[in-house]
């Protein structure tokens, strides 16, 4: 088997734990020896009892400010599942409550989505773009605001913290296929399979919070053994 490195004496927060991804990614945390909290509005902290006295867990919305000042105390990182849930700025509130109270110097890693741009050089399929056109225009029902992740998005990038921000293909339960590829803009051919098991996403969000080649990045990444993924791997071979 495979080692795992382990990071005992440090400590990472995953904000928006309760959550599938988050939940994949407490697990890969713990694996790895960190000590975990974890953040996640007070209704979803029963979804955390598998983890019962292996990690410290403050309910609250992802988008309050003391709740997250008191999670990201003292923590080497900071995990955060943002997402464009209702009109209230809540992923923009996260990533604000984030990038302003973690430690100085803490690694930063952030979910989205591909629809994320960082330069505009991103190439979108006509699905992708019809997804997002539909995406945005469910906010007439107040139940999500997809502009409110672009703005989390551009904090981020505008922040002058040690940031990543992870953009996720589709995704697909599973078991682990291992660390997915990245490239840096989408419509790159390694991309094209656009599927990334939810397990190994969560180990992208883990494993980066301990690489700094990824510090200022804004990742795709796609499954590891994809056919784009495989066919890139051969074609460098
Ligand atoms: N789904 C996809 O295919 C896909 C594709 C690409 C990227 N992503 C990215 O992956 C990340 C998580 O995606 P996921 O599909 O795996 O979802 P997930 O892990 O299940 O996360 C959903 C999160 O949303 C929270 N949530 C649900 N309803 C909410 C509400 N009404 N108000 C506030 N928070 C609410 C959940 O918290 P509770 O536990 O409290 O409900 C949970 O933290 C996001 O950053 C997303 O942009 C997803």
């Amino acid at each position: 088997m495979e080692s795992i490195e382990q990071h005992t004496g440090k400590k990472i927060c995953i904000v928006g734990a309760s959550g599938k991804l988050g939940r994949y990614m407490v697990q890969h945390a713990l694996d790895r020896g960190y000590e975990v909290v974890g953040v996640c509005r007070e209704q979803s902290v029963h979804k955390l009892d598998d983890f019962a006295g292996r990690i410290t867990v403050h309910g609250g919305d992802t988008n309050d400010r003391a709740v997250i000042e008191r999670a990201v105390e003292g923590c080497d990182a900071v995990l955060a599942v943002l997402v464009p849930w209702g009109v209230n700025d809540y992923s923009s509130g996260t990533a604000r409550a984030v990038i302003d109270f973690a430690e100085p110097g803490a690694r930063l890693v952030f979910s989205c989505g591909w629809h994320i741009t960082r330069d505009g050089r991103d190439r979108y399929s006509w699905k992708i773009k019809a997804a997002v056109a539909f995406a945005r225009f469910l906010r007439f029902t107040r139940l999500i605001d997809l502009d409110d992740q672009y703005r989390a998005a551009d904090l981020i990038f505008a922040s002058d913290t040690r940031w990543t921000l992870v953009r996720g293909s589709d995704l697909e339960e599973g078991p682990s296929q291992g660390l997915p590829v990245w490239s840096r803009h989408v419509g790159d051919p390694v991309l094209a399979s656009n599927m990334t098991r939810r397990t190994d996403f969560a180990l992208f969000m883990v494993e980066a919070a301990a690489d700094d080649t990824l510090v200022h990045e804004a990742p795709a990444i796609v499954g590891c053994r994809t056919p784009s993924a495989l066919a890139h791997r051969r074609q460098a071979a």
